[in-house]
């Protein structure tokens, strides 16, 4: 276990049993390593097989360890379609060895990373009318998604209407005795578990299907077909469908339970690049890491991004759920880092007292209660004290904290005392008629549990534990969910992650929002619909909330552009999305983060297919970067696969001369600095046209455009200016100051958010 970092799927990490899986030993001093041996520059090498890429690798390790049965035993996987390596169990002398030998390009240790719409599409602007008139478009593009697999029977992967698979397409589907075929939507499938160092636990399928609902979910919000009248039981009810209704999707299982290895991720990036994808979409992050946060170079996400972002294709990534400032991940400048946000709906369910007081608890409630009342009681009056259990420890509900003979058909109030051990757990086994869960974090997402529940603020809490001790016989009622469109949204979800980045703080991340709390999509039928393995309730469509749901609406989002543009690069559709977002209102923001939380704002897919302007970059432009950021051939080597010098002549500057959609000042050091921003924009719009610069300054900072005219007078021409910003005051404390640069002709309209940041230490 040791040098093991989780990555998780990334639902919000409170309400659901985080199994950590332990990436078990071959040998105590053997642990797992993927041996990097450089870049496929050809992704149609055709006399590079597995077979001789298996032998090299064979071969390697023969020489390394007596036998060629010890290198079969050794060698775990072998890399070879987009780039050339293998993983494989090895000792800190072999992995010494092989690091001095002829092409081996790096070594690194594997580690684990974890998982962390009906009207959500509607929300952001993208109608049903308007997806069913683009889907011929559509039917060429592929979407690929590393996650938990996926229930295929769903009727959001129903193909009926889509063409015959796209001919550029070299993927595959694995069927196994539980996973028969693919179709016109599923178009590959395949699973990875080499990097567990065991067989999928019991309960799991040794197949692509999907047995968690993460990857069901998150691949319908991508590109679900349109499935008329979904509902969760009746909620949030209407049509479900993906951002590219018309789109095909590839599906790479390369988590289990919740739990994904590095070596699995890469093997998975490494097919998809090499199975003609279009856009990667990966709700995965190695958030809560002991190595938080992860240098480029050791983030297999972002070694996979880099490689598909040289072969075309964005990856769109999910920024984590640790919700507090500095906790965003997944932050690669060549991949899009997509925040979560609220739509205007939200789901409460009503708690009444016996002396008709009433509460709106945020959750989802589809349980209809029999009675009209029912006797309540406080977890903490009910202790299991046989078990030996305190009034302490079933204050909390816990699992079999609580006394049967006191709790049966009772609502219980319970204080949500520790995360790994919910409340509606006990008292479902308890035999409880319901739960009323006292807990503050979180009060904008709503969850759902196996029983009859509402979720109140302690303040209310106590008011319910006096009325309790005010009467003898205390009673009360929870009634059915309602759901309200009346919300001020978007707003960021307080579980998103926020900026800024660990690694590059002065590059602004997350990049984009969008809607990630409470959203409906398809759920595979075996998955416990409230996540807790005692809940036997099957759904066809699940509500359930993340930066992981809010991952695939942009990845959707991606695809719809690419539909539209297939030859766009990876940072032009990042760009168009980026400088068309849907600016947030701050003030509704209670995290106060501004655009550490939300980046240039919501995704806005109509408009990001015709942006007028992009900033566009490659390959290139991110290794010089890096380079001026100080990073040397070696850990070079590792991100990319080559053989990489760094250019002698660098600007220190690095981070601010990427040609990327938005600016970001950080400073901590009391005093005044001057920063520039040179940036080429090229014409994706009208063939003639002149653009002119609108600033909205920071406060206290003077900002300059030169020039700030642009005109244009052909199609893909491109321009170049700079942007200059002066501080006028020296903040005294911490400080985000936000601003923008809008470029305007005739209606368009390219916005990059600025950003200054002082963290100054008192
Ligand atoms: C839609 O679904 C709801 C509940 O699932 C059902 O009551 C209703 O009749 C359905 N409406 C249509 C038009 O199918
Ligand atoms: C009380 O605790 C004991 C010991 O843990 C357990 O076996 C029993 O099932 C518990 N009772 C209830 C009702 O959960
Ligand atoms: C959530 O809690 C915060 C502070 O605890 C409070 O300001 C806010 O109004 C609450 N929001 C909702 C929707 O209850
Ligand atoms: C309810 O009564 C118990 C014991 O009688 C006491 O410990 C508790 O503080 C009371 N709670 C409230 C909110 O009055
Ligand atoms: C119900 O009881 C609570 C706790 O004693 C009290 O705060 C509340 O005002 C009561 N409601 C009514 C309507 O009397
Ligand atoms: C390169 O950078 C890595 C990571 O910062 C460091 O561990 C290593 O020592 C450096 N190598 C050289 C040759 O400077
Ligand atoms: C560095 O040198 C290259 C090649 O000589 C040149 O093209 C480039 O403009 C120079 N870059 C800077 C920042 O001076
Ligand atoms: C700025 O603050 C960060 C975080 O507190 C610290 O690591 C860094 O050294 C500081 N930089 C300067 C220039 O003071
Ligand atoms: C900022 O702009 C104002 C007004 O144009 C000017 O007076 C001032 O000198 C500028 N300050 C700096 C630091 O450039
Ligand atoms: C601007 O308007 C023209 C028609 O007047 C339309 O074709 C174009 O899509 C619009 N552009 C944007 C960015 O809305």
């Amino acid at each position: 276990m040791a040098g093991t970092a989780i990555t998780h799927l990334l639902f919000p990490f409170i309400f659901i049993l985080i199994l950590l899986s332990t990436a078990a030993s071959r040998h105590l001093n053997e642990k797992l390593y993927v041996v990097y041996m450089g870049d496929i520059t050809s992704p149609d090498i055709q006399d590079y097989s597995q077979t001789a890429a298996t032998e090299s690798h064979l071969s390697l390790l023969h020489s390394l360890l007596e036998s060629h049965e010890a290198a079969e035993q050794s060698l775990v996987h072998s890399y070879w379609k987009s780039f050339n390596g293998f993983a494989a169990w090895l000792s800190s002398s072999h992995v010494e060895h092989l690091s001095n030998t002829d092409g081996v390009v790096s070594v690194f240790e594997s580690k684990n990373a974890q998982l962390l719409t009906s009207r959500s599409w509607d929300f952001v602007g993208l109608p049903l009318s308007q997806q069913t008139n683009d889907l011929e478009y559509q039917s060429d593009v592929i979407v690929g998604m590393l996650d938990t697999g996926v229930w295929p029977e769903s009727e959001s992967f129903n193909d009926a209407g889509l063409g015959p698979i796209p001919s550029k397409w070299r993927g595959a589907c694995q069927t196994t005795s539980d996973f028969k075929a693919c179709n016109k939507k599923i178009i590959g499938a395949k699973f990875y578990y080499k990097g567990l160092g065991s067989q999928p636990a019991a309960g799991e399928f040794t197949s692509p299907r999907d047995s968690n609902g993460h990857g069901t979910h998150t691949s319908s919000t991508a590109a679900g077909s349109i499935v008329r009248n979904g509902s969760l039981f009746g909620l949030a009810q209407g049509d479900v469908r993906g951002g590219v209704p018309g789109a095909r999707v590839a599906i790479y299982k390369v988590c289990w339970l919740d739990s994904c290895s590095d070596v699995d991720i890469l093997a998975a990036f490494d097919d998809a690049i090499h199975d003609g994808v279009d856009v990667i979409s990966v709700s995965i992050g190695h958030s809560g890491s002991l190595f938080f946060p992860l240098e480029y170079f050791k983030d297999s996400i972002a070694i996979g991004a880099f490689h598909s972002m040289k072969r075309g294709i964005l990856t769109s990534n999910a920024a984590c759920n640790d919700g507090f400032e500095g906790s965003v991940c997944n932050y690669s400048p060549w991949s899009l880092t997509v925040a979560a946000n609220t739509i205007d709906r939200q789901f409460k369910a009503q708690l009444t007292l016996g002396n008709q007081t009433s509460f709106e608890g945020r959750v989802i409630n589809t349980f209809t209660m029999e009675q009209p009342w029912y006797p309540l009681v406080y977890g903490g009056d009910a202790a299991n004290i046989s078990g030996g259990f305190s009034s302490e420890d079933s204050s909390g509900c816990g699992l079999y904290s609580l006394d049967r003979s006191k709790v049966e058909g009772k609502i219980v109030l319970c204080y949500l005392a520790n995360p790994t051990d919910l409340p509606d757990g006990g008292v479902y086994v308890s035999g409880g008629a319901g739960a009323i869960i006292m807990y503050d974090p979180m009060n904008d997402t709503a969850f759902s549990f196996m029983v009859p529940a509402t979720v109140i603020s302690s303040e209310q809490g106590e008011i319910v534990r006096s009325y309790i001790n005010s009467t003898r016989s205390p009673i009360a009622n929870i009634a059915k969910n309602v759901a309200g469109n009346d919300l001020p949204a978007p707003i960021i979800a307080s579980f998103s992650s926020k900026g800024p980045s660990g690694i590059t703080p002065d590059l602004l991340k997350p990049d984009i929002t969008a809607p990630g709390v409470d959203i409906l999509a398809a759920w595979s039928k075996v998955a416990p619909m409230s996540q807790d393995p005692l809940d036997k309730r099957a759904v066809d469509f699940n509500i359930v909330s993340g930066t992981s749901m809010a991952c695939p609406h942009a990845t959707g989002a991606a695809a719809y552009v690419k539909s539209f543009h297939p030859d766009w690069s990876p940072a032009a559709i990042k760009s168009a999305l980026m400088t068309t977002a849907s600016t947030l209102d701050a003030t509704l923001d209670g995290n106060g983060a501004a655009e550490l939380g939300y980046g240039a704002g919501q995704i806005n897919p109509l408009k990001a297919t015709n942006p007028g302007l992009v900033y566009d970059a490659d390959a290139n432009s991110y290794i010089n970067m890096l380079c001026s950021q100080g990073y040397n051939e070696t850990s070079l080597r590792l991100l990319t696969g080559e053989f990489i010098s760094c250019p002698s002549n660098l600007s220190k500057n690095g981070v601010w001369e990427l040609n990327y959609p938005s600016i970001m000042v950080i400073s901590n050091a009391s005093e005044p600095f001057l920063a520039q921003f040179p940036r080429t924009v090229t014409n994706v719009g009208p063939a003639k046209s002149t653009y002119e610069a609108k600033i909205e300054a920071p406060f206290g900072m003077n900002v300059t455009v030169e020039p700030d005219t642009l005109t244009f007078t052909s199609s893909n021409q491109k321009m170049s200016y700079n942007v200059k910003i002066e501080s006028r005051i020296v903040p005294d404390d911490y400080a985000l100051l936000s601003g923008a640069l809008t470029w305007s002709y005739d209606n368009y309209s390219v916005r990059s958010p600025i950003l200054v940041y002082y963290n100054v230490k008192q």
